[in-house]
């Protein structure tokens, strides 16, 4: 059971809190490749943990994360020009490069001595998978960058996409973890015959702790002592691996993909997730029309998105455009969007939802093993250790998996080569 101190301790993000500290030790997503297309493009607003930064891809094509504000007098640098290996700030025309040094100042010619104590606040980035990763952490403590498999698949067989969402991570990623709900808050199709695989309304978790955060099985039986297995990795600090469905009843899927979410952190109450979406294998790219309908699929598809954003039309706002005639017939939410739904649940439970109030049950297994990891982990960090799951050689060999096992059949051997990495 997570305490009133303890659901601040897991929920506060920003710099200076328990935290925020830990996630600070990890790379973390800040913007997607796609928002700073190309060299000295305009620059974007990028909340990441509680602190506001800039990002700009400079003349080399390396992507810089800097403060805000320029030091002078706190103008926003969002306004300033991104020229030649720099920003130059619009209101006096400082200057300055990715490493967060002033390169000119033009309103104090001559002063070197000043231009050179004037630092701002920049962060070191990766670019991986279609996404910019940055780590905010002491820079003596900065891991090598992470190296999930799906950061290793080729564009062409990759799509990524990122969705604005207004709660705090934990909840997200606690929706994410948990397996048990997509019987009922992603039922859309209540009046036909259920798909076999999903009658069983309470499946059995099993958590394996591992060295990147731990793993975990779901078993729903089928009857006859058949069983459909999930295996799910929670990666830590909030990132969840998961199987596209590799079989239908028994059936190897033709094209089978793999899936996961990073929830990253805007601040206390508002997280962006991040979605990835891979082939198995290198048989078969992911052309355009299959990128659109992996958005569409969950909600996320252009017609779903307000222009311009991240963000979905269908929100806190309006409700999520809930239709309750649809509810009554067809869709067991009623409303309309894989993603959606989650979010109706996920928002709909206030900015910060209040943990001491729970009433958790066994299909919560999951969720209770990540939360008392991550306060391990947060109680490690405090104390001077190394938060687990950050060196690459932990998370680089693991990929999740869900298939069908006939009764008698051992699981372990059916999944063990199918949860290698491949790529
Ligand atoms: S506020 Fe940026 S140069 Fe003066
Ligand atoms: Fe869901």
């Amino acid at each position: 059971m997570v305490t009133a101190g303890q659901n601040i301790r897991l929920t506060r993000v920003g710099p200076g809190t328990p935290a925020g500290e830990l996630f600070r030790r990890y790379w973390q997503p800040a913007v997607l490749s796609e928002e700073v297309p190309e060299k000295d493009c305009p620059p974007v607003r990028v909340r990441l943990l509680g602190e506001d930064l800039l990002a700009f891809r400079d003349s080399d094509g390396v992507v810089a994360l800097t403060d805000a504000h320029c030091p002078h007098r706190r103008a926003p640098l969002y306004f300033g020009r991104n020229e030649e290996r720099g920003i130059r700030c619009a209101y006096h025309g400082w200057k300055f490069n990715r490493d967060g040094d002033c390169v000119d100042m033009p309103t104090e010619p001559g002063n070197d001595r000043m231009k050179a104590t004037v630092k701002i606040t920049a962060y070191p980035t990766v670019e991986l998978g279609g996404i910019v990763w940055a780590y905010m952490g002491p820079p003596d403590k900065k891991p090598p960058p992470p190296d999930y498999e799906w950061l290793r698949v080729p564009r062409e067989f990759i799509h990524v996409s990122k969705t604005y969402e207004e709660c705090n991570y934990l909840q997200a990623l606690e929706g994410g973890l948990d397996t048990a709900h997509s019987s009922y808050a992603h039922n859309n199709n209540m009046g036909a015959k259920a798909e076999p695989r999903l009658l069983d309304k309470s499946p059995r978790l099993d958590v394996n702790p591992t060295d990147y955060g731990y793993n975990y099985v779901s078993t729903r039986s089928m009857g006859g002592g058949d069983a459909y297995i999930r295996l799910y990795h929670y990666v830590m600090p909030f990132q969840q691996m998961r199987g596209g469905i590799h079989e239908f009843s028994g059936e190897r899927r033709k094209a089978p993909a793999l899936d996961g979410h990073v929830w990253a952190p805007i601040d206390d109450e508002t997280t962006f997730v991040y979605n990835w979406h891979h082939t198995y294998d290198a048989t078969t790219p992911i052309d355009e029309a299959h990128r659109v309908k992996t958005e569409v699929f969950y909600g996320r598809g252009p017609d779903d998105m307000i222009p311009g954003t991240y963000k979905l039309k269908k929100n806190k706002a309006n409700d999520y455009m809930i239709d309750r005639d649809l509810q009554k017939t067809k869709i067991f939410t009623g409303i309309v969007g894989i993603n959606t739904q989650d979010f109706a649940l996920q928002e709909g439970m206030g900015p910060i939802v209040d943990r001491s109030k729970e009433h958790l049950g066994s299909t919560d297994r999951a969720i209770i093993a990540m939360r008392s990891m991550l306060l391990k982990a947060i109680d490690a960090v405090e104390a001077g250790g190394a938060p687990p799951g950050v060196e690459p050689s932990t998370h680089n060999n693991i990929r999740p998996y869900d298939g069908f096992v006939r009764a008698g059949e051992d699981w372990r051997a059916k999944f063990d080569p199918e949860t290698k990495a491949k790529w």
